[in-house]
């Protein structure tokens, strides 16, 4: 090993390529069998990583050794098959390779004259998902690392084009079952809380027109400005979509930005199911969605769609001197210009390499499995003695709770990661402590659903 230049021998590198490739292979190829992950305790896990840096080199295969023993099972594996917890991440095998050569050949995607093929081809995918949605040409957008960037993001563009600078007496509206990354963005881009209204969703969780339209209405009467509709195109709850058609009517109406929270519904645009809860999707000024969640895609791979680029564009361009080259061509696009990051990976590689390996209809069959598990789920627990369903399944989610107790909720949490056969985790539904099964994991079967149901039962019950 040439220690000064960071280099390994041909030989090297090919073994212990070898090895981590079987490590991965095993991870897919058994993760069934393997409990659902650990949640260790801070205590050991800060004690076994602390300490300085070594001065001498290891042998990197025992370092992979030990990340085998010491790192990968204190994880829960949010792409195990009995992961229905928050938002899932069923990655795959393609993508895994293609974040590996995208970092091997450390590819900039910053800049169309550090990365031009990066940059074409993340455009080419962009265009999928304009058309996926409905988009018109004048749409545009940037790969980011998730659904809270892309929501900021996409909030910026928002507020350059609505309001300039002068954010005072702007105000924004979006309901309580809402994500809280869009209140976190919005208070990164300065906005105080007296300027947000979070108003109460309905019997179904979604965005009621009514209480919306008054709460405009009044802040109009009142003097200030309102700006902004934030939807959600699936909540991270229940999976609720707001009316969407009708908030883009009354959007069209006041002069209102439409941004929709698509970060984990909006994928299922590809499929029959999805497209038809997500009906008015196309109609939106703006649109997060998540290849990471409902794509199947390995962190960090969020997007951000804008209906007319050109408004990302002015929010964001900044030209100092030294990117001058960069900005000689106007031919050219450089993803920089939309977004906050200027040196940044090249995310659309795995999107791209794994849709043209399975092909579109695997991922539209994949998704729809989704939504039938989640109604295959909901079936089976209606079954079960003791068991309320508190909001059917909609978008691969079901929450239901087991008898009458809040603690009792957050007890079978507890028991479940304890017995690492499956996890779920709870929030609160009205005031109520639920349980939720997401079951957006095409590797799921029925029988894991019925068996984690028997899981939940059985803890219930004792
Ligand atoms: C609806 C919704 N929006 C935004 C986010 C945030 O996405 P990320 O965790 O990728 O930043 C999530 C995450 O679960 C989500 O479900």
């Amino acid at each position: 090993m040439t220690e000064a230049q960071l280099e390994l021998s041909a030989e090297e590198m090919r073994r212990l390529g070898y090895r981590v490739v079987d490590l991965l292979v095993q991870h897919f190829g058994r993760m069934r069998d393997a409990p659902v992950g650990a949640k260790g305790k801070p205590e050991e896990l800060l004690a076994r990583f602390a300490g300085d840096p070594p001065e001498a080199p290891t042998d990197p295969h025992e370092l992979v050794a030990r990340l085998e023993s010491e790192v990968f099972p204190n994880n829960l594996h949010v792409d195990h098959p009995r992961f229905f917890a928050f938002v899932p991440g069923p990655g795959n095998y393609i993508s895994t390779m293609a974040d590996a050569l995208a970092s091997g050949f450390n590819v900039f995607n910053g800049t169309w004259l550090g990365g031009s093929a990066a940059a074409a081809m993340e455009l080419a995918v962009i265009g999928w998902f304009r058309r996926f949605c409905g988009f018109p040409e004048t749409a545009g957008g940037l790969f980011v690392s998730g659904g809270s960037a892309a929501n900021l993001t996409a909030l910026h563009s928002a507020r350059a084009a609505k309001l300039g600078d002068r954010t005072a007496d702007a105000t924004i509206y979006f309901s309580d079952q809402t994500h809280y990354s869009v209140e976190r963005a919005l208070r990164v881009l300065g906005f105080a809380r007296e300027q947000f209204r979070k108003i109460p969703s309905d019997d179904s969780f979604r965005l009621p027109m009514q209480s919306l339209r008054e709460a405009i209405r009044a802040d109009r009467e009142a003097g200030l400005r309102p700006f902004c509709v934030v939807a959600n195109a699936g909540t991270t709850n229940t999976g609720a979509v707001d009316p969407l058609s009708d908030l883009a009517d009354l959007c069209a109406e006041e002069g209102l930005w439409l941004h929709a929270d698509g970060a984990y519904g909006a994928a299922a645009i590809i499929c029959d199911r999805g497209r038809q809860k997500l009906a008015g999707l196309d109609r939106v000024d703006s649109l997060s969605l998540d290849p990471h969640k409902w794509l199947f895609q390995p962190f960090e791979c969020g997007c951000v769609l804008v209906r007319d680029a050109a408004q990302m564009k002015s929010a964001f361009q900044l030209m100092p001197e030294y990117m001058r080259d960069v900005h000689r061509n106007t031919a050219e696009t450089n993803p920089a210009d939309y977004g906050i990051q200027l040196s940044r990976g090249f995310r659309a590689l795995k999107v791209w390499l794994s849709i043209n390996t399975f092909g579109l209809a695997a991922f539209r069959d994949a998704i729809t499995r989704g939504f039938e598990l989640a109604e295959f789920a909901e079936s089976e627990l209606r079954r079960r003695r003791n068991c309320e369903i508190l909001s059917p399944a909609e978008m691969a989610i079901v929450a239901f709770r087991f008898g009458n107790d809040d603690a009792l909720q957050t007890r079978l949490v507890d028991l479940m990661l304890r017995d690492g056969f499956a996890f779920l985790t709870s929030t609160t539904l009205k005031g109520v402590t639920a349980l939720r099964l997401c079951t957006i994991n095409p590797r799921t079967t029925e029988q894991d659903i019925v068996q984690t149901i028997d899981r939940l039962e059985t803890f219930a019950a004792v």
